[in-house]
């Protein structure tokens, strides 16, 4: 442990001695930490109890049942497992919140099992004793109000409000809450599932799909490449296909199918752009789900299906940037899947780059420019946040003992995202595209770890050129805090005129109104995010809200930001609007900076607890937990 903060005071020492020269461009070189010795930089996954290593579930057989009422899902997990090693004798798989009821083997005798102790993050081991011969157990089980994956909505929650509604929401560590499965993404299996809904329903899954309701209820899936379980997912509800082109279509509930499928008529040629890009898309179809609005989350790159919040569906398809997000970690994720919790940047970084790729080749190099200028500005606000010398401002993470859900900051995502742009900028785009091509193609189903890949890169890119690995100097982004010096800026022709823009309205002219009909939601977001810097007189409130009717905007990103600066510029007429806005919308990156600031002053925190008291049941359970500890 000793040499472990040894290690770390060191590196800050160094980068110390680096700031203290300000502006000098000479730079002491950031290592990387020595793994050998070093317990914290292994790659050990420290959030499975499962035993993988030792013996494979190769393949899960699902048989379940959902069941309303109970709120609860219950069945059997059969696993066709392997031995890695020829003593061993146990199956060990995750659970939390499960109940285990018996457990046989393929000849359909009683196996031993202990459910070992709950661990507060990880849950508890379930060890399944094997025979020599033993090549197959089936899990009788049922999961619990516990299960942390599963958000159970009342018809009332629903945009039809007359048929209950269940979504799963598996990464990062939470499939083992519905299903006993070694739960982490350095294991794959392959898996099919057989599922009993309420006649009238349909049921979904991370697989293939039906397009039609079943009379019985009765859901038959197959998932026939190897998957881990983060992408293990579930939805049934009154939801309805429409096919966008032959291998792409959207999922709805009724109301919202015909909204959904206009907001994603252009999926079909992203995918072929993402194609242009990294190869073939290797998943069979791709289709969307959109969720009632309670989904904590904005998207989920579930493969086959990917999973979406309604707060996309802006009516102009200008918040399509999550589509190629989740799009693209059919690639980066999906098929090549971040070993542990701490390499989540390889997972989500390269996503990010992915993704603004994609926009830029269906909407031009401008429009990118914002994406990544917004996620700078997303950067610099996480790294002000955790501070600058915190190591969790680190690509690679260090989350052992800690629950895999703290490193989902804008580390990973952007500080990841800009790395791989900077080494695009370094060796040029061509280079780069072949690299990533060929990155993709060669780890196919299989897991990267940080140390890995920056092997792999210089093998494969940096080596060529000298200078290159100097240039990039990898090291110090993946084990450094902050952002580097050299970290790339995206050009600002959009954003020029809105910071334009700004500084008229701020002098009071508002001739600036006759250009923004062309603003897309991200130079609105720009410009929200500006104004909120000092508050606005309630003069310059009305203006605004009187010119752009933004209360009544249908546009969350936008809605979310102006309702933001109604709370700084104490501009009551928005209040209503806001409240409406947090009954329905359970998208977290939404409600916590909205909580956050009523809870500044005494009267925001009342308002914030009467609003808070209505709006909690309509919250996924994880979600009401992170509020819980905002709004007290
Ligand atoms: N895979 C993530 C969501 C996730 C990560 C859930 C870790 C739980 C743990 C997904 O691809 C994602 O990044 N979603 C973003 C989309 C955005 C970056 C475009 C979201 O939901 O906001
Ligand atoms: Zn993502």
């Amino acid at each position: 442990m000793k040499k472990i903060l040894l290690v770390a005071g060191c590196l800050s020492l160094l980068l110390f001695a680096c700031n203290s020269r300000g502006g000098s461009k000479q730079k002491e070189e950031v290592k990387e930490p020595q793994s050998a010795t070093e317990a914290v930089f292994d790659n050990n996954d420290y959030h499975t109890l499962s035993n993988a290593n030792e013996v494979l579930g190769k393949h899960l057989a699902l048989d379940i049942e959902v069941d309303f009422k109970q709120h609860s899902i219950s069945g059997t997990a059969t696993w066709d497992i392997e031995k890695q090693k020829a003593e061993a004798d146990k199956f060990i798989v995750d659970t939390r919140a499960l109940l285990i009821d018996s457990i046989k083997y393929g000849d359909g005798t009683k196996a031993d099992f202990e459910l070992g102790e709950a661990d507060s993050i990880l849950g508890a081991p379930l060890s399944i004793s094997l025979k020599p011969e033993t090549k197959q157990v089936k899990i009788f089980y049922r999961t619990t109000k516990s299960a942390t994956a599963l958000q159970w909505l009342e018809p009332a929650q629903t945009f039809g409000k007359k048929k209950p509604f269940l979504y799963t929401q598996s990464e990062s560590i939470h499939a083992r809450s519905w299903i006993p499965v070694q739960d982490g993404p350095g294991v794959r299996y392959t898996y099919n599932a057989k599922v009993k809904v309420p006649k009238g329903l349909m049921a979904l899954m991370s697989a293939e799909n039906p397009q039609t309701v079943s009379e019985e209820g009765i859901y038959e899936f197959k998932m026939n490449m190897p998957i881990p379980a983060y992408l293990m997912a579930l939805a049934v509800g009154d939801i309805k296909f429409q096919a966008i082109d032959n291998r792409t279509g959207v999922y709805a509930e009724p109301e919202m199918l015909a909204k959904a499928h206009k907001e994603f008529e252009e999926v079909g040629a992203m995918v072929h752009k993402a194609e242009e890009l990294y190869g073939p898309y290797r998943w069979g179809r791709y289709d969307i789900l959109v969720l009632p609005s309670g989904f904590p989350i904005g998207g989920m790159e579930n493969p086959k299906l990917t999973f979406c919040t309604p707060t996309i569906l802006a009516g102009d398809k200008s918040l399509v940037n999550l589509i190629a997000h989740e799009l693209a970690h059919n690639w980066s994720g999906n098929l090549v899947t971040n070993q542990t919790w701490n390499d989540f940047w390889l997972n989500e970084g390269f996503t990010i780059y992915f993704e603004r790729r994609i926009m830029e080749s269906m909407m031009g190099k401008d429009y990118a420019d914002m994406l990544w200028e917004i996620g700078y500005q997303d950067l610099e606000a996480v790294v002000a946040d955790l501070g600058k010398e915190s190591e969790d401002t680190h690509l690679r993470l260090n989350l052992k003992g800690r629950n895999p859900d703290e490193g989902l900051t804008d580390i990973p995502y952007e500080k990841g995202g800009h790395l791989l742009r900077l080494i695009e900028q370094t060796v040029g785009r061509s280079k780069m595209d072949a690299f990533l091509t060929k990155y993709f193609n060669e780890n196919a189903f299989k897991t990267m770890n940080t140390r890995d890949f920056t092997d792999y890169l210089n093998k494969n890119l940096l080596n060529e050129v000298t200078e290159w690995k100097a240039k990039v100097n990898i090291n110090e982004w993946l084990y450094a805090p902050g952002i580097p010096r050299t970290c790339p800026r995206a050009g600002k022709l959009r954003f020029n005129k809105v910071d334009t823009a700004t500084a008229q309205f701020l002098k009071g002219d508002m001739s600036f109104s006759q250009k923004t009909g062309k603003w897309s939601t991200f130079e609105w977001m720009h410009f929200l995010r500006k104004l909120s810097k000092t508050p606005l007189s309630p003069e310059q409130m009305k203006a605004l809200d009187h010119t752009f009717q933004l209360t009544q905007t249908q546009n969350s990103e936008k809605a979310d930001l102006w309702y933001l600066l109604a709370l700084k510029s104490k501009y009551e007429p928005a209040y209503p609007a806001m409240e409406a806005f947090l009954m329905v919308t359970g998208r977290e990156k939404f409600l916590q900076p909205l909580y956050k600031e009523m809870m500044a002053t005494s009267e925001g925190a009342t308002m914030a607890r009467a609003i808070y008291k209505k709006a909690r049941p309509n919250y996924h359970p994880l979600t009401q937990r992170v509020i819980d500890e905002i709004v007290k």
